[in-house]
């Protein structure tokens, strides 16, 4: 019977455990997870989702205060239309996040950033330029672009020193978003490094409408492996969304994959960035309680729990603050919603948004559960302790479960 350390991720002449963590933005997955990841001989992810706000939270910088100070005489005004990212801060920001992730980096493995065409930032083009760049100039392994089709991601870095041998790949949840990815850059002579396949049961957004259900990952898998082949193309495939087990991944390892990509398991480490208080609601979810509904303003079906405080929430936008889902109009469809009640309720208080929520600042205070499918298992997957709240576990007892279990056995933390 065949486990995952029977098998090898070959970059070139690197041969990496093929496990990645995958990127978790606001700072769910954190630089400590990425780098006990990548010791342990794998590839871990940190997310550059609201970086200036992560520096701030590591480094004490205090770029999202002096933006704030900047536009507050916006905040009352719903034309949100002139709330602008200074490209320099943002360079910076990624720089810091970059950079002491890199250095504190031990092991064999790799550190990747995952980067979110949906943050268009008031500047989609300008905002994802410079965040690309500026992983690249501090030294990370590679970029995973998400959330996104990315048909001109490539071409903003072509004229980067380090676009041939930094590591770039896609995320893709069909075999049409792949073709259209080639063929929209076949003339930079470029291919990615590696491409995930994201299935319905994953976490975070989906890249499926709302009949998800009728989609399934080894199915996507089978047609994306079998086009590459027909086009001789050797890029790595990798499979992700719902693999909770070694056994899991062995079978997709079996079938093509040549490494799989895991979250969820991992939201309940020590090193994960949610906090404690939340790891526990993760643990104690039943199926019931996790649900795939429409309020993300990205467009794209998002999974949560369904007690998760950004529903129905009814704050005020925070654009002045963070504004990262402002498309290059600034429009987000949060502050149409927002609106709406505003002039439906002219005298309330307090309002309720059902149908969308302001993403970045619950995201920012860890108020958006998103989680994967399988999250009502993670119960299965430690002890329950005397005080009835479950142990949260370190990521290296999860990573070398995924690595060496066999037989769909999950092993409890000591
Ligand atoms: C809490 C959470 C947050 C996530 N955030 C992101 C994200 O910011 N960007 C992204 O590309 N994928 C995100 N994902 C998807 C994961 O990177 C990963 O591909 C997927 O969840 C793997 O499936 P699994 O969770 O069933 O193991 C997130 C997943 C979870 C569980």
């Amino acid at each position: 019977m065949k486990r995952v350390d029977d098998f090898r991720l070959k970059f070139g002449k690197k041969e990496l455990v093929p496990i990645i963590v995958g990127g978790m933005g606001v700072d769910i997955s954190t630089a400590e997870l990425a780098l006990e990841t990548a010791r342990l001989g794998g590839i871990g992810h940190i997310s550059d989702a609201m970086v200036p706000d992560v520096s701030d939270r590591r480094f004490d910088t205090s770029f999202v205060k002096d933006k704030t100070r900047f536009y507050k005489y916006n905040i009352d005004n719903a034309d949100k239309s002139m709330i602008k990212f200074d490209l320099g801060v943002l360079a910076d920001a990624t720089r810091r996040h970059v950079d002491a992730t890199m250095h504190a980096k031990r092991g064999e493995g790799m550190i990747f950033v995952n980067c979110m065409e949906k943050l268009t930032m008031n500047a989609p083009r300008e905002t994802l330029q410079v965040r690309m760049a500026s992983a690249l100039d501090a030294g990370i392994d590679g970029i995973t672009l998400s959330a996104g089709l990315h048909l001109g991601s490539f071409g903003l870095l072509a004229d980067h020193p380090r676009f041939r041998d930094a590591k770039l790949g896609i995320i893709v949840s069909s075999v049409r978003a792949l073709q259209l990815f080639l063929r929209k850059n076949a003339r930079l002579n470029r291919l990615p490094d590696f491409v995930i396949v994201e299935g319905p049961l994953a976490g975070g957004h989906l890249g499926f409408g709302m009949d998800w259900a009728q989609y399934d990952l080894a199915t996507i898998m089978a047609e994306i492996v079998l086009y590459l082949k027909t086009e001789q193309l050797d890029i790595p495939v990798i499979a992700a969304g719902g693999i909770f087990t070694g056994s899991d991944a062995v079978s997709f390892l079996e079938h093509g994959a040549a490494a799989i990509q895991v979250a969820t398991r991992f939201t309940v480490a020590n090193e994960c960035g949610l906090p404690d208080k939340v790891k526990q609601e993760y643990f104690k979810a039943s199926e019931d309680d996790i649900v795939v509904n429409t309020i993300s303003p990205t467009g794209y079906p998002m999974r949560m729990l369904k007690n998760t405080p950004a529903i129905g929430s009814g704050i005020r936008p925070g654009c002045e603050s963070y504004g990262y889902l402002l498309d290059g109009n600034g429009n987000c469809a949060y502050i149409t919603a927002y609106n709406r009640e505003v002039l439906l309720h002219p005298k309330a208080k307090t309002l309720s948004v059902m149908d969308k929520t302001c993403l970045c600042t619950h995201m920012r205070n860890y108020n958006c559960w998103t989680c994967g499918h399988t999250t009502y298992r993670l119960k299965d997957t430690t002890r329950r302790l005397a005080d009835g709240s479950y142990q949260t576990l370190s990521a290296e007892h999860i990573f070398k479960d995924y690595q060496f279990s066999i037989d769909q056995r999950i092993a409890l933390p000591l």
